[in-house]
Formats: structure tokens, C-alpha cells, sequence
């Protein structure tokens, strides 16, 4: 970390001299100015990290200054000085947004408890900002696509009630994105968001998960036990795959929905527990009631608000908006360049069937981004299940120049793929980039792997122009 940077706006030059001594030898860079004026150039032009402001000074007096100050930067730290040290200048000073005030003369002491706490509160609030930020990012819902506009106003509705939510939907669709949105713009917001993945929690342990159990209630309780709807208490509970719950975890469930209390397991004493329910499952729960593996009356109870989130293959429009914001939300977090990302390649992205959703999706993009080398990403860094079926329609008429031109290497100018011949060394050229991906590009390896003489894949490498360092 650099060192902090301290500038003293102070007109007297001993007290500018002592402080200059005795800040460098505690590890500050210093810095001074001996007017209002000059000391308000310093701070546009160094932005230091803390200012030291006296009050009297000629011309500019010092609560002027950090007026001004204020103005210019709310979260630059300032501690006021002052020789004349009434209640009444320290009262001003402090609405007027200082973080301190010191009396002259002041002892050494004094002056570096508060340079240091003033430090320490400014490097807190940049850190719970820069949180707040990563977090909000990492919690957005991204896509434009109708049907995801629609899933986000059932959560805009839901999101304030306390009606129980069950969020359906395949594996990766963003199921528990949602829930936790619900949550976060609920009045329980600020209460705790406590997840219980259903499926996850062995059978025999399931009900002490969820209900809790006092010390000595069954073999293996050496401790008393809060279960987690006590922990959600005021808050919301996220029973995820709740499908997979057995029939005497559901009625306990069901009795705790209707009542609104728990008994922990080896008690004979409830607790009232507030809760907000959202459940969440990937299996069909009408299916799962009509084979009798589901009761209805938990169905109708979770199912108050149903909000069923569609897979990405019936939303192809979200793909390019998450693609975008994942290789943004990546390259921030692997301290990457950003990359783009040609038309073909986004094209393939869309027509992609991810069955693993926005999930798969998600890897996809993070995966891309730490292994491809350049600027830009194309066809030919995309993984080989993506890529292939777009070297198909990329040999229709649709396809765009772009597709062939990364295909066929650099320099082949913009010949269009249109004949039999192009499509395959098109087809021809991507195989042999993924094989020797796959085989770390070692040529005997990769030749040996495909089948073919050592000889013949230099002869290709050289007539489709790939190398290692052209990959990405
Ligand atoms: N609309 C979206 N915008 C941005 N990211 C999303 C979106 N939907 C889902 N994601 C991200 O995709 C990943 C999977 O989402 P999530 O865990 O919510 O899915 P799920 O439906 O609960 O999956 P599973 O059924 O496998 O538990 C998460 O990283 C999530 O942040
Ligand atoms: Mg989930």
C-alpha cells in the first residue's frame, strides 16, 4: 500500500516545519501549503488522503476552506486545527464536516491518534462501498427478453408482501437469484436470508436441520442445536430443492406454515418463529403430487406466488447481456483486459442449447476469458460444444464473413463461405485448434490423438496459419 498522503494547510512555517518532522518519521508523505487558496490547487492536484487544516490564517480562514474542501470531495478526511480553540469553532467546524478537532498546542500524540482513526474510518467506508458495489453486481438480474422482464415483476410484486414464494424452474435458470432478490427488496432486508438446499441434508438429519434439537435428543446431539427456521426468525427462509424433502419433513413443514411455530427435536416446548418462506425446486411438483411423492396441501401453501423463471434456450435475447456483463464482472475480478467479442462468436453463444442454463453459461464466459490470450474473443476460443454446431450454419448463406475470416486463419482475406470445400477446411481448421487445446499443443501428442502422421498436421498448421501464439 502506498503511503498515506498527508497535506498541512497551516500559514505559520514552524508548525509546518515540526509537523513536517514528525509526520515523516511516522511513515506519512507530507505535504503543506501555507494558504487557503494554495492548499485547495494541492488537493485537486495530489488528492492526498487526509488533510491537517488550521483555522486563523490570513485571507481564507480555515472553516472557509473546508467549506470548500467539502465541496469539492465528501469523503476527504479532515482535522481541524485551531490556536483558539472556543466550543463554538469546534461545534462549526464539525458540521461542517470535519472529522476532528485539535486544540494548539497540541502534543505530538493528540494529533497522530486522530490522523490515524480519521484514516482508518475512510479506508472502512471506501471497503463497505467497494462491497456494497461487489455485491450488488454479483446479485443483479441481467436480460431484456420479455419473459424475464416478467419474472422480474412477479419479484417487484412479491418482493414486499410476505406471501410464501415457490420459484420452478430447470438447474442454472437463477432460481435462487431470485429468491435472494425477493429478499433484498423485502421490508425483512435487513433481517438474516437463511438457505436450506433440501436435497443436500441427509434424510435423517434433515428435521434437526430445520427445526433444531436439544443436547442429547438422538445419538450424535452433543450439542443443543438452533434449527434454521429459529435462525430465520424476522427474516426469510430459502427451502432450495424442496421437492426432494421426505413425507415426515413435509408434514413437520406444513405444520410450521400453518402455525407459524417450531418444536426442536427432544423438546416438548414450540417457538413462535415470523418467517417468510421462499421454496424453490427444479422438479415438477404436479408430477411429484400425482405420483404421490408430494402432499398438496404444502403445495397450495408454498405456492401462494408462483414465479416460474424459463430457461435461457426460450429467452436467447438474455444471452448477449450476460455474456457482456460476465466478461465485464470477469476481467474486473482477474484483473484482465477487457476483451470483445465478435458478432459470430456472440451468434454461436445465442444459438447455444445451455442445459446447465446461466450457470453453464456463466463458466463458459469466465473460462474464456482467463484462457483466451488477446484482445478479442472469437469463434475460435469458444469451447468445442458451442463452437461446432455454428461451424454448420456458419457454412449457410446467413453466416457473416466474420465467422469464416477467424475460421480460415489471417490473411484470407473476406472470402465467403459458400463453397464445399471452404466449409470444410473451415470445419477442418477449428477441429485441429480443439484437439490441440485439448492436447496442451503438443504436436506428436495431438497427431497421434487424431489419427494422422506428425508430418501432415505441420502441413495443415502451416496451410491454416495456426500456431500457439495465434490461439486467442
Ligand atoms: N438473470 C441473471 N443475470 C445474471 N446472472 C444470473 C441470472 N440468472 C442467474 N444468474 C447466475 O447464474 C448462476 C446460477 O443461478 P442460480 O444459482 O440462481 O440458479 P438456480 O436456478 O438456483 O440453479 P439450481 O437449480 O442448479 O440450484 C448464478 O451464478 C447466478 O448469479
Ligand atoms: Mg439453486
Amino acid at each position: 500500500m502506498p503511503l498515506p498522503r498527508i497535506l498541512v494547510i497551516d500559514d505559520e512555517a514552524p508548525i509546518r516545519d515540526s509537523l513536517k518532522m514528525m509526520l515523516e518519521y511516522e511513515g506519512y508523505e507530507f505535504l503543506s501549503a501555507a494558504t487557503g487558496q494554495e492548499g485547495l490547487a494541492l488537493v485537486e492536484r495530489e488528492a492526498p488522503d487526509l488533510v491537517l487544516l488550521d483555522v486563523k490564517m490570513p485571507g481564507m480562514d480555515g472553516l472557509e476552506v473546508l467549506e470548500r474542501l467539502r465541496n469539492m470531495n465528501e469523503s476527504l478526511p479532515i482535522v481541524v486545527v485551531s490556536g483558539h480553540g472556543t466550543i463554538s469553532t469546534a461545534v462549526e467546524a464539525t458540521k461542517k464536516g470535519a472529522f476532528d478537532f485539535i486544540e494548539k498546542p497540541f502534543a505530538s500524540e493528540r494529533v497522530l491518534v486522530s490522523l490515524r482513526n480519521a484514516l482508518d474510518s475512510r479506508q472502512l467506508r471506501d471497503e463497505n462501498r467497494s462491497l456494497k458495489k461487489a455485491v450488488e453486481v454479483r446479485h443483479q438480474m441481467i436480460g431484456d427478453s420479455s419473459s424475464l422482464k416478467q419474472v422480474m415483476a412477479a419479484v417487484g410484486r412479491a418482493a414486499p408482501t410476505n406471501a410464501t414464494v415457490l420459484i420452478t424452474g430447470e438447474s442454472g435458470v437463477g432460481k435462487e437469484l431470485v429468491a435472494r432478490t425477493i429478499h433484498r427488496n423485502s421490508l425483512r432486508s435487513r433481517e438474516r436470508f437463511v438457505q436450506v438446499n433440501c436435497a443436500a441434508i441427509p434424510e435423517e438429519l434433515i428435521e434437526s436441520e430445520l427445526f433444531g434439537h436439544e443436547k442429547g435428543s438422538f445419538t450424535g446431539a452433543t450439542e443443543k442445536q438452533i434449527g434454521k427456521f429459529e435462525q430465520a426468525d424476522r427474516g426469510t427462509i430459502f427451502l432450495d430443492e424442496v421437492g426432494d424433502m421426505s413425507a415426515k419433513t413435509q408434514a413437520k413443514v406444513l405444520r410450521v406454515l400453518q402455525e407459524g411455530e417450531v418444536e426442536r427435536l427432544g423438546s416438548a416446548r414450540t417457538v413462535k418463529v415470523e418467517v417468510r418462506v421462499i421454496a424453490a425446486t427444479n422438479k415438477n411438483l404436479e408430477e411429484e403430487i400425482e405420483k404421490g411423492r408430494f402432499r398438496e396441501d404444502l403445495y397450495f401453501r408454498l405456492a401462494v406466488i408462483p414465479i416460474h423463471v424459463p430457461p435461457l434456450r426460450e429467452r436467447p435475447e438474455d444471452v448477449a447481456p450476460l455474456v457482456r456483463h460476465y466478461m465485464d464482472y470477469f476481467s474486473r475480478e482477474n484483473n484482465v483486459r477487457p476483451k470483445r467479442i465478435t458478432p459470430s462468436a456472440l451468434d454461436a453463444l445465442a444459438k447455444h442449447r445451455w442445459r446447465g442454463n446461466i450457470r453453464e453459461l456463466r463458466n463458459t464466459v469466465e473460462r474464456m476469458i482467463i484462457m483466451s490470450g488477446g484482445d478479442t474473443i472469437d469463434l475460435a476460443d469458444l469451447p468445442d460444444g458451442v463452437r461446432s454446431p455454428a461451424a454448420w450454419s456458419g457454412a449457410g448463406a446467413s453466416s457473416g464473413p466474420a465467422a469464416q475470416k477467424s475460421a480460415s486463419g489471417e490473411g484470407s482475406g473476406e472470402t465467403k463461405v459458400g463453397t464445399l470445400r471452404e466449409f470444410k477446411e473451415n470445419a477442418e481448421r477449428m477441429f485441429l485448434v480443439g484437439k490441440l487445446r485439448e492436447n496442451g499443443w503438443n504436436i506428436s501428442k495431438t497427431a497421434e490423438v487424431i489419427g494422422t502422421p506428425r508430418s501432415n498436421l505441420y502441413k495443415k498448421l502451416e496451410q491454416y496459419q495456426i500456431s500457439q501464439e495465434t490461439d486467442g
